[in-house]
């Protein structure tokens, strides 16, 4: 079992000193952390904001409990449960115009990778709820499956993994009976995949269920078309992406808004991560920077 304490957990955030860069932060600004997780940016962040203010949102109720035990004793800090594409509604209520600068750090957290019992990693033998907020009424993965006709999971498996097996994939999960967890899709995977290809294929697969679990990618366009209503002129948005289905999007909506004159891109391509910084944690291997200011 996973005990939530912030004693257990540590999220190494990625691409830490670029972050902090790339948003300018002036010391009373105000900051969002669109994907708080257990807070790793944000505590960083807010070392640089005396008389600022950082929001911190997260759709997961149970990182959100670790990144307050570690930070809200820092009076410059707001933690919100709910979505980042929220966030023009978020700020209206907290009477808020406009921000300084916004950090979307994409994906999931090794704390929610590594949890046993909520079926995002195909190394625990669980249920496949795969939701960040397990208090939604969204469709956990299991639902997915069971919902989505052949053709619609295939289509999943296929835009969502980039998985070039998709529909025979879908098909044999389609003919399971009974209750679906983790050991029915990597078995599955084990029948239809050589060996050597079997870590990526489940990658592919768990990413795929997991986005369309909890919707991400229309989380994530809703939030690119409405973002640059609610920063301030100067303000940057700081996207780090892990896969090329969400970083796509992002590089489209922000070729997107240079065009109309509104951001200005900081790079012409996306950042990555260092070498050394890779050789320390895994996890960055796959890490894409994308930033913008907006034109005032
Ligand atoms: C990669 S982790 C962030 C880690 C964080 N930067 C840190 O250093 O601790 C991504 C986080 O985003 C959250 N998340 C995913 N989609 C979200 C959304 N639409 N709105 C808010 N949070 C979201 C996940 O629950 C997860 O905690």
């Amino acid at each position: 079992m996973v005990i939530a304490s912030s004693a257990n957990y540590r999220h190494i955030p990625v691409m830490l000193m670029e972050t902090l860069e790339n948003l300018n932060i002036k010391n009373n600004g105000i900051y969002v952390d669109g994907t708080l997780g257990l807070g790793g940016h944000s505590e960083q962040i807010l070392k640089k904001i005396d008389s600022g203010l950082l929001l911190g949102i997260d759709r997961d109720k149970d990182a959100i409990g670790i990144a307050e035990e570690r930070l809200l004793k820092n009076k410059n800090f707001k933690i919100i449960h709910n979505s980042y594409k929220n966030l023009k509604i978020i700020l209206n209520e907290l009477k808020i115009d406009a921000v300084d600068g916004i950090l979307l750090d994409l994906g999931l957290s090794s704390f929610q990778l590594e949890n046993n019992e909520r079926g995002f990693s195909h190394k625990y033998k669980s249920s496949l709820d795969m939701r960040f907020d397990i208090s939604s009424k969204d469709y956990t993965a299991e639902e997915i499956i069971n919902k989505n006709k052949l053709k619609d999971l295939t289509h999943v498996f296929k835009e969502f993994g980039e998985e070039k097996h998709a529909y025979k994939i879908a098909k044999l999960i389609k003919e399971l009976r009974g209750e679906i967890d983790v050991l029915s899709i990597t078995s599955i995977i084990d029948k239809v995949t050589p060996y050597k290809f079997r870590l990526k294929t489940y990658s592919r697969i768990f990413q795929a269920l997991r986005i369309a679990a909890n919707n991400e990618l229309d989380h994530l366009k809703n939030f690119l078309s409405s973002f640059i209503d609610v920063l301030n002129p100067g303000g940057r948005i700081v996207v780090i992406s892990y896969h090329s289905v969400e970083d796509r999007i992002v590089k489209h909506k922000f070729k997107d808004l240079k065009q109309n004159d509104m951001i200005k891109l900081i790079y012409k391509k996306p950042l990555i991560p260092s070498e050394i910084e890779i050789n320390q944690n895994k996890r960055a291997r796959s890490a894409k920077m994308r930033v913008g200011e907006k034109i005032g």
